[in-house]
């Protein structure tokens, strides 16, 4: 089928490249001249393992291309998809939906057949019933365009797996009885349906709040053991063994239960707050109680790192060296929005240490953000004459690094494991120090 996909962002290009691998027609289309001439190249303007080489494989195959053109983009496509971002606003807790709202107004005007809009950004409930009365207004073809919403599911990192093999395919439509949006996504999904992906068609407000539960679910499970990594913090029990122990129970499961810097990037944080502000504004206020709670509980953790660090300099960071390993929110991405890495190392500068980073793939990213940080070329010029070495993103990288050389380089030999990523009894054994959240410091 011809789609088109708006927004070239994580979620756009990731979606474009897979749908162009899986046999369909795809332009992908931005309002940023500069980002689309650097797709067109082939070059993928962030880092996501596996995905460049997706983008040009389809370009040569000649199913994918990129533009600005909306013009284009109308005439192509029978299918458009919605993937730009929805921000957290500034000074608020809801969600920016600037970015959707102008792909529809840009969009819908130009829409004069049968065509079919599908939502894959994360929105507030509510949202889709809206666009489907605006389409309506907007659209030459009126009826005979529909809106759908097919939330999208995929992790930074492994965003081609993710989209080529999804756990489930979701598609809301405004009537289940009438319409054939939710046959279209059938029939665009069909190789991933007869691979065994479920399919699940329901209304629009469930297809929207399924993905903000999602991830209110994961937050909370990770906030959940977190908050229990401060009971074993006080008395003495260890957090990981017991994250073990619960996993192999299978109605909880081990996955998303490892504790320790908690949870960043671009989706969990805002998505729980923005589940907040619009079930606080549709008036179901005990659910705004227990995200807010999830979040605290996460906040905290910086917090308490930074706690860490300075009784690790004995008190106070006023002048003191600290080496800190990682920038990106969490390993296999460049991303640092809302990283908690660097929320730390920001906190640790701003408190007089002076702070340096290392990231395998972050540093430019981080640099935007956080100028003022020092910025190391290794992990060893990072921890060079440090008092203290924090780990803060679990990257494979450092949980390979040989502690004895480090060792050598550093200077008290204290690391904080900040991602209970690092064999204890190896830095041990090398005369270091080890300290690590969720456990008695
Ligand atoms: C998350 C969801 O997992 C995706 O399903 C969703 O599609 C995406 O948001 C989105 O809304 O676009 P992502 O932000 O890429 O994906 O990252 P995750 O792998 O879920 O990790 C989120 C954060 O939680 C990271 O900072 C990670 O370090 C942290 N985390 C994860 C933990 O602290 N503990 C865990 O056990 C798991």
């Amino acid at each position: 089928m011809r789609c088109a996909v708006f927004g070239t962002g994580y979620l756009g290009v990731t979606h474009a490249a897979c749908m162009a691998e899986l046999g369909h027609e795809v332009i992908g289309v931005d309002i940023d001249a500069g980002k689309v001439a650097k797709l067109e190249a082939g070059e993928v303007p962030f880092y996501e393992p596996g995905l460049a080489e997706l983008v040009r494989r389809n370009i040569d195959a000649g199913r994918l291309s990129f533009g600005t053109s909306y013009d284009a983009a109308a005439v192509f496509a029978d299918v458009h998809f919605i993937a730009v971002g929805t921000p957290q606003k500034h000074g608020e807790y809801a969600a920016d939906l600037r970015y959707v709202h102008a792909v529809v107004e840009e969009l819908a005007p130009r829409l004069d057949r049968p065509a079919l809009v599908v939502g894959k950004s994360t929105v507030p409930v509510g949202t889709a019933a809206g666009l489907v009365e605006r389409v309506r207004v907007l659209a030459p073809a009126g009826r005979d365009v529909e809106v759908v919403w097919n939330p999208e599911f995929l992790r930074e990192g492994l965003a081609v797996r993710d989209t080529l093999s999804p756990d489930r395919l979701v598609v809301g439509v405004e009537n289940r009885d009438g319409g054939r949006g939710g046959d279209t996504m059938r029939e665009f999904y069909t190789d991933l349906i007869s691979d065994g992906v479920p399919f699940v068609v329901t209304d629009l407000a469930t297809a929207e709040l399924a993905k903000s539960a999602a991830n209110a679910f994961l937050a909370t499970k990770i906030s959940f053991i977190n908050a229990i990594s401060e009971v074993c913090e006080v008395a003495d029990a260890d957090a990981v063994a017991l994250a073990d122990i619960l996993g192999h129970d299978t109605r909880i499961g081990r996955r998303y239960l490892d504790g320790g810097l908690g949870f960043g990037g671009g989706c969990l944080p805002k998505d729980i707050r923005a589940l907040m502000a619009r079930a606080g504004e549709l008036g179901a206020n005990q659910v705004v109680h227990l995200l807010r709670e999830v979040d605290s509980i996460n906040m905290r953790r910086r917090t308490r790192m930074v706690e860490l660090a300075r009784a690790a300099c004995g008190g106070s960071v006023l002048g003191v060296r600290i080496g800190v390993l990682g920038a990106a929110f969490k390993p296999g991405s460049d991303d640092v929005r809302d990283s908690p890495a660097l929320n730390v190392a920001g906190q640790l500068h701003l408190e007089g240490a002076t702070v340096s980073v290392f990231d395998p793939q972050a540093m430019d990213n981080a640099r935007t953000v956080f100028p003022t940080l020092r910025y190391a070329t290794d992990p060893v010029d990072a921890c060079r004459r440090a008092a203290v070495v924090l780990v803060l993103t679990e990257w494979p990288e450092f949980r390979e690094l040989d502690p004895v050389s480090l060792g050598d380089a550093a200077g008290d030999r204290v690391v904080l494991d900040g991602r209970n990523c690092l064999d204890r009894s190896v830095w041990e054994d090398a005369h270091w120090r080890y300290v690590r959240l969720g456990t008695a410091a």
